[in-house]
């Protein structure tokens, strides 16, 4: 009996494993990304990394890597790929702390939009809504100008929020973030 149940779970499990080689490539080995402008997805929130893959598949997020990789999954290979991948511990990129300044700024821009009430108090995310804190500061900034000018134009009130937030301010809060 145990064994019988045994089988198909070490199936899943062998294929999960085969399609995830790929993603290190890129997304590293131990989840520190190979290029500082490719977002760790390591520790990410499952929630949030399945929405991503379906809406690169989907083309409703642009990224011509990322939405061929994402054309080959079906809806349950983005589910156990989101869980894996968010099980996995954060890994630490070793970015600085911001300077006082920077972080003042970050944090008048972060009361003013209220970010803390979606991506919670340590910027940790949860569920569908991604964790920010100790992200790839280039990651940060391109992510946050693709909302911006729509380049990135799966979630227009992710959009309309950073058409309300100063370019400055925005440079601000990447840094500030990485360095959480
Ligand atoms: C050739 C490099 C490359 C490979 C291989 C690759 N990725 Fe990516 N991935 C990227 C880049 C670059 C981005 C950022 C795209 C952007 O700026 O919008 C990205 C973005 C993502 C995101 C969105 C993260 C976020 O914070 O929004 C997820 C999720 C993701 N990749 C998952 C995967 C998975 C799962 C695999 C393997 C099946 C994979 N990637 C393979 C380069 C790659
Ligand atoms: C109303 C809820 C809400 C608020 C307020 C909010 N966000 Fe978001 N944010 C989201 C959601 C949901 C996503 C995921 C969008 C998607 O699925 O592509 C997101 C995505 C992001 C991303 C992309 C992360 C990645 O890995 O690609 C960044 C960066 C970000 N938000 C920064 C901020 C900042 C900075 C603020 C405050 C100035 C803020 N957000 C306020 C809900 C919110």
């Amino acid at each position: 009996m145990l064994l019988l149940g045994a089988g198909p779970h070490a199936a899943l499990a062998d294929s999960i494993a085969d399609k995830v080689e790929v993603c290190t490539r890129c997304h590293g080995q131990v989840g520190k990304p190979t290029d500082k402008s490719i977002p760790v997805i390591w520790g990410q929130q499952a929630g949030y990394i399945y929405i991503q893959l379906r809406d690169f598949k989907r083309g409703d997020r642009k990224n011509e890597i990322m939405q061929r990789i994402a054309s080959g999954f079906e809806k349950d290979d983005m589910l156990a790929i989101a869980q894996y991948f968010s099980q996995k511990p954060w890994p630490d990129l070793g970015q600085p702390r911001s300077p006082k300044d920077v972080a003042e700024r970050a944090l008048s821009a972060e009361h003013s939009v209220g970010c803390t009430g979606c991506h919670l108090d340590h910027f940790q995310g949860d569920s569908t809504v991604p964790r920010l804190a100790g992200q790839s500061h280039e990651y940060l900034t391109k992510t946050m100008n693709d909302f911006r000018t729509r380049a990135r134009g799966n979630n227009p009130g992710m959009t309309d929020l950073m058409l309300a937030t100063p370019p400055d301010d925005i440079t601000a809060l990447a840094q500030y973030l990485a360095g959480l």
